[in-house]
């Protein structure tokens, strides 16, 4: 049994140590926004917070975040910084399929955590490991800054 906070709960969850985050989220805890794109960490569309961090949580096992705190796209917009983020990308209207959105938002918001303005560069570097196969990615960092400019 493995105990976390997970979107401001404490969780327990009945799966191996070895078991991915993002299959005890998806199929343990229901919490379905959180996508499976490649499960080798090379996509990014099943970014998750860990401490509020961004992490890849198909390779990320379960065991390894007893005791910490776990933030998914379902609570993202929870505080201050993932509504703003939230807000710019329905502002931009920047999803397309959508699939890789919930990932971009997860990575987008832990960068304004630690960066609050952040230049093209540092977008570019903090998002480089989300792909979108449509290719939303001036949109996305359009509404990065935009909501950088809300939060300011
Ligand atoms: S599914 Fe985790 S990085 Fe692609
Ligand atoms: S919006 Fe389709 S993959 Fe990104």
């Amino acid at each position: 049994m493995i105990n976390s906070t997970i979107n401001g709960k404490n969780t327990s969850v009945d799966v191996a140590p070895d078991t991915p985050v993002l299959w005890a989220l998806r199929d343990t805890l229901g919490l379905t926004g959180t996508k499976f794109g490649c499960g080798a960490a090379l996509c990014g569309a099943c970014t998750v917070h860990l401490n509020g961090q961004a992490i890849r949580s198909c390779i990320t096992p379960i065991s390894s975040v007893e005791g910490q705190k776990i933030t998914t796209i379902e609570a993202v917009g929870q505080d201050k910084v993932g509504k703003a983020v939230q807000a710019a990308w329905i502002k931009h209207d920047v999803a397309q399929c959508g699939y890789c959105q919930s990932g971009q938002i997860m990575s987008a918001t832990a960068l304004l955590k630690t960066n609050k303005k952040p230049s093209d560069a540092d977008i570019d570097a903090a998002m480089s490991g989300n792909i979108c196969r449509c290719g939303t990615y001036v949109r996305i960092r359009a509404a990065i800054h935009d909501a950088a400019s809300t939060l300011a």
